[in-house]
C-alpha cells in the first residue's frame, strides 16, 4: 500500500477547473498556454515508459453534429507518442516556469509492479504536483494490456493502485473507465488501495456511424475502423450519473478523498452540475478542442455568477447539494404519495397519466411531453 513514512501533501488549486488529459495538454507549449490563460491546472496527455509502442493513425476523430453544433466526439487516438525523456524535461521546465500552478502528470503502464514503480518515480522526480493513473483508455491500449484492460478489472485496479502508492510521494488519482457495469467497484478498489482521489469518466466505447456510400464504419482508416472513445456534450448525462455514484461512495466510505469529474463540460452550468453532484474539481477535454483555452473565462465567470445568485461564498457551500437529493425510485413513490396526501392542491400537474391504461396511441407525443420535467429548460439548450 502507501509508501511507508511518506506524508503526501494535499493538492491545492487556484480554481476547480482543470484541462483533462488529451490534445489540450499534449506538450509544454499548449500546457503553458492553458496555465497562462487561467486554468486551475493541467492533467498532461498520458505518458508511458516506452513511447515507441505508440503509433497513431489519421483520421482519428469523428464528430456528431446537430445542425452547426458538435454534440459528440469519437476518437481512436492513443496516448502520447513523445518519448518519456522529452516529457520529463518539459515537466521540469513547466514546474520552474509556473510556480504555484498545478501540474498533474497522467501515466500509464502494463500491470507490472516494476514498471509502475519506475514510471511513478521518474515522473514525480520532475516536481509535478500529482499523478493521474490512466486505467481507462478504451481503445488501442487495452490490446497492449493497459488502460481499460486494467480499469475493467476491479481486483487489478486495486493491485496497480497499490503498486503506484508504494512509490508515490505526491497525491495519486485513479482515472476510471465508464465501460463497466458498476463504476463503484473500481473506485472502491482504487481508494481502498490508498489513492487520494479518483477521476471519472474517461471516454465511452462507441462507433460514430457507418458511411452509406463506402459502407465503412467511421472514423475510417484505409476503409476500416475500430470502436473508439466517445466524449463531449453527448456523454454528460452518463458522466453525471457515474460522478454521482462515485461521489456517494466517497461520501459514505472515503470522506476527505477527492473526485475529479470529467465529461461533457462546455459551459459553466455543466461544470456546476458536476460540483453539485459532489465533484471536487472538474476537467475539460473536448470542450477545449471545440472552443479553445479561453473557455476558462466563461467557466469562471459563470461559476461566480451562480454563486452570487445563490449567496454562496465558497464551493463547499454547494458541493454535493444535488447528490443529497438523489434517492431510490421507491423513495420517490413514497414522497409523492405523502405530498399528495398532505396538499393535493399544491401538487405539480401529474394528471395526464396516473396509470398506464391511460396511454393513447393518437396522443403519445403530447402525453410523453406531459410527463417530462421541464424545470431545467430555462438554463440551457438541452431539454427538448
Ligand atoms: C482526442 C482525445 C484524446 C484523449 N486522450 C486521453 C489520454 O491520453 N489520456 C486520458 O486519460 N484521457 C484521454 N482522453 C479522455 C479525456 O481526458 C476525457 O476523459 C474524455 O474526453 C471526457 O471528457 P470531455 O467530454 O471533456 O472530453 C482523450 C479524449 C479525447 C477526445
Amino acid at each position: 500500500m502507501s509508501n511507508p513514512g511518506v506524508e503526501i501533501p494535499p493538492l491545492s488549486l487556484a480554481n476547480p477547473f482543470l484541462i483533462a488529459s488529451g490534445p489540450p495538454g499534449t506538450n509544454a507549449n499548449v500546457i503553458a498556454r492553458a496555465l497562462r490563460e487561467g486554468w486551475g491546472g493541467v492533467v498532461s496527455k498520458t505518458v508511458l515508459l516506452d513511447a515507441s509502442r505508440i503509433v497513431n493513425v489519421a483520421p482519428r476523430y469523428a464528430r456528431l453534429r446537430f445542425g452547426e453544433d458538435i454534440v459528440g466526439w469519437e476518437n481512436i487516438e492513443l496516448i502520447t507518442d513523445r518519448p518519456l525523456g522529452v516529457w520529463l524535461d518539459e515537466f521540469r521546465r513547466l514546474r520552474d516556469d509556473f510556480p504555484g500552478k498545478t501540474i498533474i502528470a497522467s501515466i500509464m503502464e502494463e500491470p507490472s509492479r516494476d514498471a509502475w514503480h519506475e514510471i511513478v518515480e521518474r515522473v514525480q522526480a520532475t516536481g509535478v504536483d500529482a499523478l493521474e493513473l490512466n486505467l481507462s483508455c478504451p481503445h488501442g491500449l487495452p490490446e497492449q494490456r493497459m488502460g481499460a484492460a486494467i480499469g475493467q478489472d476491479a481486483e487489478l485496479v486495486g493491485r496497480v493502485c497499490g503498486w503506484a502508492m508504494e512509490a508515490a510521494r505526491v497525491p495519486v488519482w485513479a482515472k476510471l473507465t465508464p465501460n463497466v457495469t458498476d463504476i463503484r467497484l473500481a473506485a472502491d478498489a482504487a481508494l481502498g488501495a490508498g489513492c487520494q482521489g479518483v477521476s471519472a469518466i474517461n471516454t465511452i466505447l462507441s462507433i460514430m456511424g457507418v458511411n452509406l456510400d463506402t459502407l465503412a464504419p467511421e472514423p475510417a482508416v484505409e476503409g476500416h475502423s475500430t470502436p473508439g472513445g466517445y466524449s463531449g456534450q453527448a456523454i454528460r448525462p452518463i458522466a453525471l450519473r457515474m460522478v454521482a455514484e462515485t461521489a456517494a461512495l466517497i461520501r459514505d466510505r472515503y470522506p476527505g478523498r477527492s473526485l475529479s469529474a470529467i465529461g461533457g463540460v462546455e459551459r459553466a452550468e455543466h461544470a456546476i452540475e458536476h460540483l453539485l453532484l459532489g465533484a471536487t474539481t472538474v476537467q475539460v477535454c473536448t470542450g477545449v478542442m471545440i472552443h479553445g483555452y479561453g473557455l476558462i473565462h466563461d467557466l469562471r465567470r459563470g461559476l461566480d455568477a451562480f454563486m452570487q445568485r445563490h449567496g454562496f461564498s465558497t464551493i463547499d457551500d454547494f458541493r454535493g447539494r444535488a447528490l443529497a437529493r438523489l434517492t431510490t425510485h421507491a423513495d420517490l413513490v413514497r414522497r409523492q404519495a405523502q405530498a399528495r396526501a398532505a396538499a393535493a392542491s399544491s401538487l405539480r400537474e401529474v394528471k395526464p397519466l396516473s396509470s398506464d391504461t391511460q396511454w393513447r396511441a393518437e396522443s403519445i407525443v403530447e402525453q410523453s411531453r406531459g410527463l417530462a420535467d421541464e424545470t431545467l429548460s430555462d438554463s440551457g439548450e438541452r431539454h427538448g
